[in-house]
């Protein structure tokens, strides 16, 4: 591994529920996995007031819950705790940021942080455009003793004029090469792992084109509500939170050429062309290739569940989606009339994000399977969560007499491995951004290019009164029509809580 130089991580937002839940946990993961440098500091900065100390009971609790070593020894915790400070200040005034700088130098002074410091910016989005300005007028962005990098959470943008808009604002303080967009998913090892599955096994490769694949379907099924999100949530949309980043990341990995090299440079090219090469959505698949749904009330294993517009934030006429599904295709050379389905919601039957790969049959259909139906194309599954592994759906013979197929499963689960730490994407994330490897997050160009791709999605639905939303119960696999939009490939899988368990019922 890279030797990391001594470094400070400044959270704005600090006080907020990401910092919480996973930066400070995932912070402390590193620690606990020997990744911190000697000198290593985390400046937490937000309007609300606490002093060090409090801000440190804080976070213990949030480690205590969230950290993969939430049993870790007290004095292990604590020796972490000490590397944590706080900083009060109104975000919006510039002259503030004179006290961000002074409690950097003098934690330089105190813990030789070599001048290196991350900005992590985990505050409402409004603030985006705010914080570089301010701290560049500090001098705070310029990488003259030290390195200076900016980390922004999403939302990046609201749709394509707002993403434009906040590239222009960030590059106007930092160089593109300080910037790093994260989108979590792209720091779950699984869909890392996708890339490894795709170009170090000879056997994958040579199938994986428009000549052996028929369809590719990506789901991200949540069965949660909107829990307490409802505010931003309303104003968000499936589309906005789930699609335009995380699922067309996870598209471009399924999708992209191999690399001349492993490099976030030539990476990040491969993603871009595939991007590039999204065929525009036409008015016909505006109007039949996408399907939005809402969750209505329903009971689920014996408990209420209140519909959408009934949860707090949400207002009671909302057309905002929980469900989303699409069909797109990438027009290059290899995807050339291969359709990819993605689909995702909250309040579906369980959690589950995969990709599934979906052969064409043999070219002669000799065996019928045990029901008389013919055979199915084999199937290649790449659980992203939970369960997380590798399952290929092949036919194999009915042992007897006759020649009757049965599709059995070839898997293997990472849960198998005697060692199998998994880290959180979080924690990849912020030790990648140390090192200054920007592989697994976002470019500007990638950002815009795939807002430019689903704006019309949202220009049809802001113009279009007659735009259909599908209510569908909670706890069911979204609405009926999503079941069409991918009729003429067969059916969506109905995956399972385990990798090689799947069926419409399973967890009802
Ligand atoms: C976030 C969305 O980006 O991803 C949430 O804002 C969603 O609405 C979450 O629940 C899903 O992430 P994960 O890692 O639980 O699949």
């Amino acid at each position: 591994m890279k030797k990391i130089d001594n470094q400070a991580l400044v959270i704005f937002g600090a006080s907020g529920d990401l910092t919480y839940r996973k930066l400070v946990p995932s912070v402390f993961d590193l620690y606990m996995n020997d990744s911190l440098p000697e000198g290593y500091a985390v400046l937490g900065v937000s309007r609300s007031k606490y002093t060090d100390a409090e801000f440190r009971r804080k976070m213990k609790e949030g480690i205590k819950q969230f950290s993969h070593f939430k049993n870790a020894a007290a004095e292990r915790i604590n020796s972490f705790l000490k590397r944590l400070f706080y900083l009060s200040i109104d975000t919006q005034k510039s002259e503030d940021y004179e006290l961000v700088k002074n409690r950097l130098k003098e934690l330089n002074r105190k813990l030789d942080l070599h001048h290196n410091y991350i900005f992590y910016l985990s505050t409402p989005p409004q603030l985006y455009p705010i914080i570089p300005k301010y701290l560049y007028g500090q001098g705070l962005t310029l990488q003259q003793k030290g390195f200076r990098r900016i980390i922004i959470e999403k939302p990046f943008g609201h749709d394509l004029e707002s993403a434009m808009e906040l590239n222009r604002s960030l590059t106007d303080f930092f160089s593109e090469e300080q910037i790093y967009r994260i989108d979590h998913y792209l720091g779950k090892e699984t869909v890392q792992n996708l890339l490894v599955t795709r170009f170090s096994n000879g056997i994958f490769e040579p199938l994986w084109n428009r000549n052996y694949i028929q369809h590719v379907e990506i789901t991200a099924a949540e069965s949660i509500g909107v829990e307490g999100r409802g505010g931003y949530y309303d104003t968000s949309g499936a589309m906005r939170d789930m699609v335009q980043n995380h699922l067309l990341q996870v598209a471009s990995l399924v999708a992209m050429e191999p690399p001349a090299k492993v490099t976030a440079e030539e990476i990040r090219h491969e993603k871009l062309k595939v991007f590039r090469s999204l065929r525009p959505l036409s008015d016909e698949d505006l109007r039949n290739n996408i399907i939005r749904g809402q969750y209505t009330e329903s009971h689920v294993k014996g408990k209420f569940l209140a519909g959408y517009r009934d949860e707090e934030g949400v207002d009671k006429d909302s057309r905002t989606e929980t469900y989303f599904a699409m069909k797109f295709f990438i027009d290059n050379w290899r995807w050339s009339g291969v359709p990819f389905y993605i689909r995702t919601g909250k309040r579906l039957p369980t959690r589950v994000s995969e990709i599934v790969i979906h052969f064409r049959p043999s070219p002669t259909q000799l065996f019928k399977s045990v029901d008389g139906a013919v055979e199915a194309g084999n199937q290649l599954i790449m659980r992203i969560q939970p369960d997380e592994g590798i399952l290929l759906k092949t036919g194999m013979k009915v042992p007897g007499n006759g020649y009757e197929v049965r599709s059995v499963n070839v898997d293997f689960h990472y849960s198998d491995l005697k060692d199998h730490y998994i880290p959180e994407a979080y924690e990849r994330l912020i030790l990648d951004c140390m090192t200054g490897d920007n592989t697994l997050y976002m470019s500007g160009e990638g950002a815009e290019l795939t807002w430019r791709f689903v704006q019309p999605i949202l220009d049809y639905w802001n113009s279009d009164p007659n735009a259909p939303l599908y209510g569908y119960p909670s706890g069911s696999w979204g609405p009926e029509s999503a079941d069409q939009l991918i009729e003429g490939a067969g059916t969506w899988r109905y995956p399972c809580k385990n990798l090689s368990d799947d069926g419409i019922y399973c967890e009802l």
